[in-house]
């Protein structure tokens, strides 16, 4: 088989000239012959100036470079784009299908024996887990690392559970702009992913939880130089497999993997968005998610991880009481230890690694954890056939089970318009209700989810209010609020049916979520108001998204890639 430059030669119909051209090119950056027979290791850039959690990258890819080197391999960099939850609109989810098959053909369309993937900001790790699987080349993932965190009036800060807890305190008339500002410059410290349990976070975990980064990459901060050394080590071990072959994707992505992966997302109290990632993935490998496995799992995982939004620290607690080698160790009798590693080994191997700290309270024993059961819970019922999804280790315990009135809203405008009006209709017990904010509904499935609660209400001191919507929120957020319903109501999900005054009924511990209507009036309103999809755009990638996504429960991917 051709390995190095020899791989994947351009089309000319002359393979011996293909090659000759391909090295008269290369030769104009200065390769040597010597370097040109080596081993080729990708690796992808995602630098950008729109996207500050990506800051870091160019210093990440010296230190995978040198480790490449030195361990007798070609580094050989190549673009890809680079998504950014704040600079990507209408939302960094209609994008994350693109990067993946953009980062699948570029892998498949250029000369390379292995790859590394640096992602992290959120849509970047899954759509680069997504596009390795597709093409099973040998591959290791580097995330960019978490923030540091920052200081406020002697409170520690990050992005971004506390940039809405502080927004929230501004609308609710208890932060002056001035403050606000403040604040502004604070949340924020350095590069690097959201400091807290964010979809970033979150998927770092569950990329070293699979097998598919090295020990410690998830939580080590962007800026510390553990991180370069542990991007010099990626870079040694992608030469290794460049050289051997493999692992390759499919020999790490096993069922033992994908179940790890649940797991560490219930014990970290991972985001809602990551159950969509991982569907996306598990779909990838032609092994649909299996909801019910998912949900019996949080029966038993409990949440052991102490960090916002469902705890109190950051990301960099998390590096310094042990990372995810501690937290596995911790959950080893629910594991499959057994289960492969980029690294050579398997999760047993990072476990015996895992240190030891004395007096850390991130990272907790079973005997004492956040929450008995694991972070999300998957409900059904007449609003959600196809389920819908709950963070409940972030969310209001005496709200857990709760019948309230409907408050509807139409969508994300309809939303914006109304939520601060006076005149609302709508108290503390009310379920708020959005829709038509759906993978094709909105599109791109926006993180609306997190319904700001009612000016009027905060004024009160409410906090929390159940809220429903086909829409996802960020992993930073917090709340009783229910995700993801399924089918969305822009394709005929019950979402639709939905009126004003309502009674709708949440019932966690059932695992239930019901508009309590009776079905033959839910029926005559179905007949009287067909599924109005949005009109499709006349062409390119919107096009496509409109007519290829699939539901969250089948992670939002393309049907055609799956
Ligand atoms: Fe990039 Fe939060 S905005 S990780």
């Amino acid at each position: 088989m051709a390995r190095g430059l020899k791989k994947d030669l351009t089309s000319y119909g002359d393979p011996g000239f293909s090659l000759f051209l391909r090295r008269a090119f290369i030769k104009a950056m200065g390769f040597s012959d010597d370097a040109l027979e080596r081993p080729i290791v990708g690796i992808t850039d995602t630098y950008s100036d729109y996207n500050p959690c990506h800051g870091n990258v160019p210093d990440l890819i010296e230190a995978l470079k040198r480790g490449v080197l030195l361990a007798g391999a070609l580094p050989m960099v190549f673009p890809t784009i680079s998504i950014h939850e704040s600079f990507a609109h209408p939302t960094s989810m209609f994008l994350r299908n693109l990067l993946a098959m953009e980062t699948e053909e570029m892998i498949r369309a250029q000369p390379m024996d292995a790859v590394v993937l640096i992602g992290g900001c959120d849509k970047t790790l899954p759509a680069q887990i997504m596009a390795a699987a597709s093409v099973d080349l040998p591959a290791i993932l580097l995330p960019v690392g978490p923030m540091v965190t920052g200081h406020h009036r002697g409170e520690v800060l990050g992005a971004c559970t506390d940039c809405r807890r502080l927004w929230g305190k501004h609308r609710a008339g208890q932060m002056d702009e001035a403050e606000l500002e403040q604040v502004n410059a604070r949340l924020v410290p350095s590069v690097g992913t959201c400091a807290v349990m964010g979809t970033a976070s979150t998927m770092a975990c569950l990329t070293e939880a699979m097998g598919l980064s090295l020990p410690l990459t998830a939580a080590v901060p962007a800026t510390h130089a553990e991180r370069r050394r542990l991007a010099e080590a990626t870079g040694r071990r992608a030469a290794a497999l460049a050289v051997a072959g493999g692992p390759r994707p499919s020999q790490i992505l096993g069922p033992g993997a994908l179940h790890n992966a649940a797991a560490v997302l219930h014990a970290i109290g991972g985001s809602t968005n990551g159950l969509i990632h991982l569907a996306a993935i598990a779909g990838r490998l032609g092994r649909p998610l299996d909801y019910q496995a998912f949900d019996d799992l949080g029966r038993r995982v409990p949440v052991l991880v102490n960090l916002k939004p469902s705890g109190q620290h950051y990301m960099q607690h998390f590096h310094d009481a042990g990372g995810v080698p501690r937290l596995l160790r911790e959950l080893a009798d629910l594991l499959v230890t057994d289960a492969p590693t980029v690294a050579g080994g398997t999760i047993a191997d990072a476990i015996a690694a895992a240190e030891e700290v004395p007096g850390q309270d991130v990272i907790r024993p079973r005997a004492s954890p956040i929450s008995a059961e694991g972070a999300l819970a998957v409900l059904r019922g007449n609003l959600a056939p196809l389920g819908a999804v709950i963070k409940q280790s972030a969310a209001t315990a005496r709200l857990m089970q709760h019948t309230g009135r409907a408050v509807v809203f139409e969508d994300v405008e309809d939303m914006g318009r109304r939520i601060d009006d006076p005149a609302l209709d709508v108290g503390p017990d009310d379920v708020l209700v959005l829709r038509n904010t759906g993978p094709r509904g909105a599109p791109g499935m926006p993180e609306a989810g997190y319904l700001p609660i009612p000016r009027k209400l905060l004024q009160q001191g409410v906090k929390d209010m159940v809220r429903i919507s086909d829409a996802r929120m960020s992993g930073t957020a917090f709340g009783t609020i229910v995700l993801h319903v399924a089918p969305e109501s822009a394709v005929g999900g019950p979402l639709a049916l939905v009126r004003n005054g309502d009674p709708i009924r949440l019932d966690v511990p059932g695992r239930r979520i019901d508009l309590v209507v009776p079905e033959a009036e839910l029926a005559a309103r179905a007949a009287a108001a067909p599924a109005r999809p949005p009109p499709l755009p006349a062409r390119g990638y919107a096009r496509l998204f409109q007519e290829h996504v699939t539901q969250a429960d089948r992670g939002c991917d393309f049907d055609f890639l799956v």
